[in-house]
């Protein structure tokens, strides 16, 4: 997760000063952790789903990051960021 955060961070810094590189950095950071992450436990079925919303919002952004169209590639990185809170809203166990 601290990787995430590293990332949308990359991505946001990239995005406001139109560093291409930071972009695609963060971005390819984002599909990583959607690989590393084992949501199979019990009782992780919920979080599972979600991660594949993140999952496939990340690979809109990269998308639109690989055409470098920068309004586009900001409208995902958007969605993205919303689809953090999929999980991060839930109320806790
Ligand atoms: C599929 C559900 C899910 C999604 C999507 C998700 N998280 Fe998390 N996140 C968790 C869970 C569960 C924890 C607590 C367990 C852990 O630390 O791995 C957590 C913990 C964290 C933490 C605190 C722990 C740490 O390792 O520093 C941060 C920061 C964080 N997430 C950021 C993000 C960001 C930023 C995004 C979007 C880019 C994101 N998360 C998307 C489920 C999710």
């Amino acid at each position: 997760m601290q990787k995430r955060l590293d990332s949308m961070g990359k991505l946001l810094s990239g995005l406001a000063v139109d560093n291409w590189h930071n972009i695609e950095n963060g971005t390819r950071g984002l599909i990583e952790t959607c690989e590393a992450i084992d949501w199979s436990e019990p009782g992780k079925e919920l979080f599972k789903k979600r991660d594949d919303a993140f999952r496939s919002a990340a690979e809109i952004l990269m998308e639109k990051v690989n055409k470098k169209n920068l309004a586009d590639t900001q409208r995902a990185f958007i969605q993205v960021t919303i689809a953090c809170w999929g999980c991060h809203d839930l109320p806790p166990e």
